[in-house]
This record gives C-alpha cells, structure tokens and sequence, in this order.
C-alpha cells in the first residue's frame, strides 16, 4: 500500500511517500526556520501562509523524487493534531481535497503519536515498551502496547525540554531553533560550571519540569553582558542538567515498568549528548532505539507510516468531516492543567 502523508502541524512543510508504513520512497521537508528567524520563534500566521505557498510545490517534489504519480497513491494520511491551528489547516485541507478529488481513502494522524513510531518503524519491535517524545512543544512518556496504542504516562508540568533549550538560546543571543545552536556551544564549554539543579516534581515522580532551570540560566546571566567563555559554559551547564532530568526519570520509568525497550521521538532526540547520557545510565537489557537519521525533526514520512497502521486497523476518516485539533491536552493525566503548549516556538 502506497502511502501519501502530509505534515504542516508547524513550521515544516512536509511530504512523503512510504510503503506499506516502512519502505520510504521521499522525504520532502520545507523548513521555514529562515523566515520565523528573526523573531526567535514561530509566528503562527506567517507560518500558515508560509505553508500555503509551499504545499504544492513540496507535493510535486515528494511525488517526483518517489517517482509515482498521483493516481497510484493507495491512501493520504495527515497529521491533524495537535499544533497551531492555521498551519494544521493547511494540511489538512489539502489532504482532505487530495483524498475527495482522487478518491482515495483518507486518514488522521496524531503527530506526537508519529515522533515515536519514527524510532519503531524501521527497529525490531518488543512491546510493551516505553516511549519518551521529547520536542518543542511536549515532554512525554508512554507506554507503548502495539504500533498504534500508546498511552500517555507522564509528561511536562511547564515548559517541554525543547522549547527550554529554545528559551535559553534566546537568552544567550543564539539562532533559532535553539536546540542545534546550544548543542554546538555546549561543546566548547564546562558543564560543572554553573551547579544548575534538577527539578523534582513532588506529586509525581514521572512527570517533568524546566521553567525553574530556565529561571536559574536567567538568573545567572542577571543582564549582563556574557563573554564568549561564559556563554558556552553556561549553554553546557544547562544541556546537562536538562539532559540529566530526561534521562533519569525516563530510565526510572522503564524500571517502573519493567520495560525492555525505549523507543525516543521529537526534535531533541537528535542531540548527541543526549544519547551518550542514555548509554552511560541504562542499564544493559534495556535497549533504545533512535529516529533514524532526519526523522528526528518534523517530517511526513513518520505520519505516512503511522497512518498505515492505523487505516488498516481501524479504516479511514470522512474527506468532509476530518478537521484540524489544535491543542491534545493529555486530560487522563492526574496532574496541573495548562501544559497544553503545543507549538513553543512562538513569540512570547
Ligand atoms: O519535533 P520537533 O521538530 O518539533 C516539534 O514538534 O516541536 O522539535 C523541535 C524542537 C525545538 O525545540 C528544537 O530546539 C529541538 O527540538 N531540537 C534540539 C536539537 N535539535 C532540535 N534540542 C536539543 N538538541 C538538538 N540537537
Ligand atoms: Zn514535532
């Protein structure tokens, strides 16, 4: 089965065909990181113009470097949620006219769903498993039961680690996005120079929190002006102590659940530190696996994977009923409310 998926839940305009949820014909990423540049974050309603320009000439791409035509595509599948609401829009009415035009069934993604079936799609699979999605907008644990149930565990109570490496990247004057750019300072510095501490939080030991060490980095800086040896200490100081945080309640976790496997999704699984952390603590039957290399990052060929599965579980959607779902906030978890920041890379 030939699979069309589409992804335009943020700033990336994606396309891919992927056979059979794992045979990758294209992978067709816009990224429009050089436009949302200057404001050190996404601007929501340039994003979905953004997109609008770009949808076609991406579907072209993705159809051509695939080397199939239109009319043999077997099903579109779409990331509907969650992510800004103009740019899910875009999405998902193309895919919507796509599907209704050609006649071809259609189908719905979870895009945060799709970051851990990147890791699963092309690994060996032993469920049940962990799962940990760790991008700009989320910070979550799940338990994994097959390719398409996952169940929502634990996640952030404020800031999602990606967006908290894009918040301190502002405050020390780097690029956006802020993970890359303080990955490759961080290098070049001394993690033990600013004792930053992890957050705990008191009412559930599996669930996350970042706004204080990003209060602690501000706090250090105090508004002065950094030199080039400070920044990269303090760009290392703070990817270790969050790193630290991600890896040790995600390996309590999967002690917690007795899993034998890990898979990792979302932009920050791509930070090298990360997954040396990882190796260094786990312990030797626990096996991870990664996003294979560019999947990390926002992409169509998790959501055309993904949503082979899903149609050939449960079937498609209505083309005239499928609409876009900005927030998912994860409502069966026992903890605070308001974590629902989708798409951090605003401008706040
Ligand atoms: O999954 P993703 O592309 O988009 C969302 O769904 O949010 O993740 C983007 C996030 C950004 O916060 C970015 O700063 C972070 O992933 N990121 C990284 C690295 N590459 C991207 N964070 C740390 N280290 C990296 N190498
Ligand atoms: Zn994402």
């Amino acid at each position: 089965m030939r699979v069309l998926g589409i992804e335009t839940s943020c700033d990336e305009t994606a396309v891919s065909v992927v056979e059979n949820g794992s045979m990758i014909l294209s992978n067709v990423i816009y990224s429009q990181e050089a436009l949302h540049q200057k404001f050190g974050g996404v601007f929501p309603e340039l994003a979905s113009r953004n997109h609008l320009e770009a949808f076609l000439p991406v579907l072209e791409k993705a159809l051509e470097e695939a080397n199939v035509s239109l009319s043999s595509i077997d099903l579109i599948a779409v990331a509907n949620k969650p992510g800004l609401m103009g740019s899910l829009l875009i999405g998902v009415t193309a895919a919507k006219a796509l599907s209704f035009a050609l006649k071809k069934p259609l189908v719905a993604v979870n895009h945060i769903e799709a970051h851990l079936y990147a890791s699963l799609m092309q690994a060996e699979r032993t469920f049940p498993a962990l799962g940990l999605v760790i991008s700009g907008g989320h910070t979550t644990l799940y338990q994994i039961l097959d390719e398409i149930t996952y169940i929502p565990i634990s996640q952030t109570v404020d800031d999602a680690v990606g967006e908290a490496f894009d918040k301190v990247a502002r405050l020390l004057d780097l690029p956006y996005p802020g993970g890359p750019s303080i990955e490759k300072l961080a290098k070049e510095g001394n993690e033990a120079k600013y004792p930053f501490k992890e957050s705990h939080v008191k009412e559930n030991p599996f669930a996350f929190s970042f706004s204080g060490l990003k209060t602690q980095v501000l706090y250090a800086i105090r508004e002065r002006e950094l030199s080039e040896e400070e920044k990269k200490d303090l760009a290392a100081s703070f990817q270790e102590t969050a790193l630290r945080t991600v890896v040790r309640i995600t390996l309590q976790a999967a002690e917690e659940l007795g899993a034998s496997a890990l898979y990792v999704g979302g932009g920050v699984s791509a930070n090298s530190r990360l997954r040396t952390l990882f190796a260094e603590k786990k312990r030797e039957s626990l096996k991870i696996f990664w996003p294979p290399r560019g999947l990390s990052v926002d992409n169509a060929v998790m959501i055309a994977g993904l949503g082979y599965h899903l149609y050939k579980k449960n079937g498609g959607a209505d083309p005239l009923e499928l609409t876009a779902e900005p927030t998912s906030r994860i409502k069966s978890l026992s903890f605070r409310e308001g974590f629902d920041r989708i798409c951090v890379k605003t401008v706040n």
